[in-house]
Formats: structure tokens, C-alpha cells, sequence
């Protein structure tokens, strides 16, 4: 099994992609860090509580890492999430003794430093905990595999005018992301384009099993009325190049973060057309394939709980 990081602000979209990595037999999750993104860290924490128990995977350690971004004031998305950040289903109180007491980043550190593979690293929120570690334990960066992260856009944005949330959140930590010369894989807001979760996958998955039925109660509150005309359910894009990559396609390009933009901090300079004359350091996903997309997610659910 591949072994992976979820460094995660869940989150509906999060939810999804911790359930398929949970139950993949492809994937050994070596813990589940959780960062301030879409509610505060207090919030994404619990969640993160309350879906392991929801699945039956109180194993899996849940470590809490960065309260507020590198330098900036927080923002929030709970007026996509709601007010809890996974609100629609009524889950039960998780069992908080089980949260570690190390920080995300030292525990991401032993973790790493202790595998014997190279570990694949898939922030799916704001990318502050990463830049932390990065920075803090240099020495940890042999150890990784690859970072699948979802963030980003190759155009236009969906917080900033042209910034996606989890980088407009902490664009000076997407940065360092962008600059640790590491093998980097962007999933941005364009994955979400054509590869919807429409209606009747919703209605699939409803009686599914168990977890069907609480993505299914989530998705109807998601982003109200895209319920009906197909959800982008933008994390779950990034579990999807991790275990099925030929879903998507890709380009090789130079990428880096603005920070400096009176209107575009946090936007992902995506420089397709090779304006910048710059190597590429980014595998950009610029476009899915909707009904493998589909199919995939179908199956993925079915593994589930
Ligand atoms: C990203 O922002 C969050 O609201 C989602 O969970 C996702 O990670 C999409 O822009
Ligand atoms: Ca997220």
C-alpha cells in the first residue's frame, strides 16, 4: 500500500476525499492533519474526529496543526461548508482523547522520517502546515514522494477574483509550496469543470451504504442550488489523480503565487504559454474526464463503509 498524508479543513468536499482514501486498498493513511481553512482549526479538528468515527477508523491519528495562516488574517468558507463546516448531517460527538498531542508538523515529521517508502503528501486545504513543516524540518523533503495538492486555477478565481480559496487563504504558504522544489501536483479549480457529482450519482450513492447516505444528506446543502445541476466537489478531484490519474489530463508548466497583487494575492500564476520563460516545477491538471470521473466515484463510494 501507498502510504499518504491528508492535511485537510473539513469541509464537505474533504469528507469525500478522506472516505475514499480511507477505505482504498491502495492507501495506507498514515495520519490525518488538520489545518484552519474552511471553519477554524477548533471546528476542522473535530471534524476530522467525527469522520473517523463515523467510519469505524479511530486508528488513523488525527494530529491539529496551524490556527491561522503564515501571515495573514483568517478567512473562512462557511458559507459554503456552513456554520459547523460539515453541516447537513447530524453526526455523533467524536471521541476527543483520541486527538494527539503532538503538532501536525512534528507528528508529519516522524511519520516521515520513519517510513521506508517515500510518502505522498495531499493537502486539500490551505497549504499552511506544509509550508510550516517544510520550513521547520528541511530534512523531511527526501522523504516525499510527491504533493497532490487541491488548490489553484489556471484562470479566473472562486474567492478572489482570480484566487482560489485554499490559496487566497495563505497565499504566503502556497509560495514556499511552490518554491520547495519538490515534485508538485496542482489540482485547481479547473478539474471541477466538466466532472460534476450530478444529481443522478447523488441519487445512486443515497442508498449505497452509510456513507452514501451522509454524502448524500451533505451534497444537498453544499453550495445550495448546484445540487441539481452537478456538484464540484473540488477535494475529491485530488483522491482521484492519486488513485486514478488517466482521469484527468495534464500539463507540465511553471506555477507560483502572487502575493504581492493589490487584487490577486493568492493567485496561481499558471503560465501555460511560457511567458515567464521559466522551467516548469508544476503538473498542472487542466481538464477530467466526466464519466470516468463518474464511474470512479461511483465505485469508490461502494468501497466505503
Ligand atoms: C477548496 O476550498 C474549500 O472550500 C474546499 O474544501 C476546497 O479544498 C476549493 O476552492
Ligand atoms: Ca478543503
Amino acid at each position: 500500500k501507498r502510504p499518504i498524508i491528508i492535511d485537510t479543513d473539513p469541509g464537505i468536499d474533504d469528507a469525500v476525499a478522506i472516505a475514499i482514501a480511507l477505505f482504498s486498498d491502495e492507501l495506507d493513511v498514515k495520519c490525518i492533519s488538520t489545518v484552519n481553512g474552511n471553519v477554524g482549526l477548533d471546528k476542522t479538528t473535530y471534524n476530522a474526529l467525527r469522520l473517523v468515527k463515523f467510519f469505524g477508523k479511530e486508528n488513523i491519528p488525527v494530529v491539529a496543526g496551524a490556527s491561522k495562516p503564515l501571515l495573514r488574517s483568517v478567512v473562512d468558507a462557511s458559507e459554503v461548508h456552513g456554520k459547523t463546516g460539515m453541516e447537513g448531517f447530524d453526526f455523533e460527538d467524536p471521541d476527543m482523547s483520541l486527538l494527539r498531542n503532538e503538532s501536525a508538523i512534528e507528528y508529519m515529521r516522524k511519520v516521515l522520517m520513519e517510513s521506508d517508502e517515500p510518502v505522498i503528501l495531499l493537502p486539500i486545504g490551505p497549504l499552511t502546515n506544509i509550508a510550516l513543516l517544510l520550513s521547520t524540518y528541511p530534512e523531511v523533503k527526501s522523504k516525499i514522494k510527491e504533493i497532490v495538492m487541491m488548490g489553484g486555477s489556471t484562470g479566473r478565481g472562486n474567492c478572489g477574483v482570480m484566487s482560489e480559496f485554499n490559496f487566497h487563504a495563505d497565499p504566503e504558504a502556497a509560495k514556499m509550496v511552490f518554491h520547495s522544489g519538490l515534485k508538485l501536483v496542482m489540482v485547481p479549480l479547473d478539474a471541477g469543470i466538466n466532472a460534476r457529482i450530478t444529481k443522478d450519482v447523488s441519487e445512486k450513492i443515497r442508498t449505497m451504504n452509510k456513507t452514501g447516505h451522509m454524502f448524500y444528506e451533505l451534497f444537498r446543502r453544499y453550495r445550495g442550488s448546484s445540487f441539481e445541476t452537478g456538484l464540484k466537489m473540488y477535494d475529491s478531484y485530488a483522491i482521484a489523480y492519486v488513485l486514478q490519474p488517466d482521469i484527468f489530463e495534464t500539463v507540465e508548466t511553471f506555477v507560483d503565487i502572487e502575493t504581492q497583487g493589490e487584487y490577486t494575492s493568492g493567485c496561481s500564476v499558471v503560465d501555460l504559454k511560457g511567458y515567464l520563460n521559466r522551467e516548469a516545477n508544476t503538473t498542472v491538471v487542466v481538464d477530467a474526464d466526466p464519466e470516468k470521473f463518474k464511474q470512479w466515484f461511483l465505485t469508490s463510494v461502494e468501497k466505503c463503509c
